[in-house]
């Protein structure tokens, strides 16, 4: 994401959120914060959708992630955790965590994919309408029931979009070891 992106993020962002970020946020989060890493899809000129992490420590918060409304249910969702992951892995994060709406029904389904469990709750943890926070976790990003989801997941996003990881890894300037250089 560069502030260039602003425009698209935030008009994705209002529609997606009930009390979304202004593009101000935004832009302090990609200038000033050093912990934190947002990615945009782009196809063609189109931006599809955002994501963005925190890097805690050893631990990969995420933020946020958001894809068009007339969009959705095409695998872009799964494409930016995906890529989320990755960027995360490879700054040496070794798990993932968030916070989501118990009522986000479609979100925490594209988690648990993922592999993130509930493990715990934060009561009334939303300011708008004081809903409840599921906080869910992936187990460590290098064990190997991980490394088999995360395999199975590119496997089916390379069945949809051939290619789509490693011109993701090659975008983010990620090598990987197991598949080669990124580039
Ligand atoms: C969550 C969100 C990013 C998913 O994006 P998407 O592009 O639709 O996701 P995908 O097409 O990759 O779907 C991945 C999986 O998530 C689950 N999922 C997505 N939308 C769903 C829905 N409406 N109902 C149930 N499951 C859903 C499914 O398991 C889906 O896989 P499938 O289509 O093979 O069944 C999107 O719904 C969104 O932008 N929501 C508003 C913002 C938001 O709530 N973000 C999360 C904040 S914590």
């Amino acid at each position: 994401m560069t502030p260039a992106d602003l425009d698209a993020v935030t008009a994705v962002e209002r529609a997606s959120y009930s009390s979304g970020w202004p593009a101000t946020a935004f832009a302090h989060e990609i200038e000033h914060n050093r912990l934190a890493r947002y990615l945009v899809l782009e196809v063609g000129d189109d931006l599809v959708g955002f994501a963005g992490t925190w890097l805690m420590v050893d631990e990969a918060h995420v933020v946020t992630i958001a894809v068009r409304p007339d969009l959705r249910r095409a695998g872009y969702g799964r494409l930016l955790l995906h890529a989320l992951i990755l960027v995360a892995r490879d700054a040496g994060m070794e798990a993932a965590t968030l916070e989501v709406r118990v009522s986000n029904e479609a979100a925490r389904a594209l988690y648990r994919r993922y592999g993130f469990w509930d493990v715990g709750e934060r009561k009334k943890y939303y300011q708008d309408n004081g809903e409840d926070a599921v906080i869910m976790t992936t187990e460590g990003f290098e064990t190997p029931a991980f490394q088999e989801r995360l395999a199975a997941r590119a496997a089916e996003l390379e069945e949809r979009w051939p290619g789509c990881i490693a011109a993701a890894r090659a975008a983010l300037g990620i090598a990987d070891a197991e598949d080669g250089p990124a580039a």
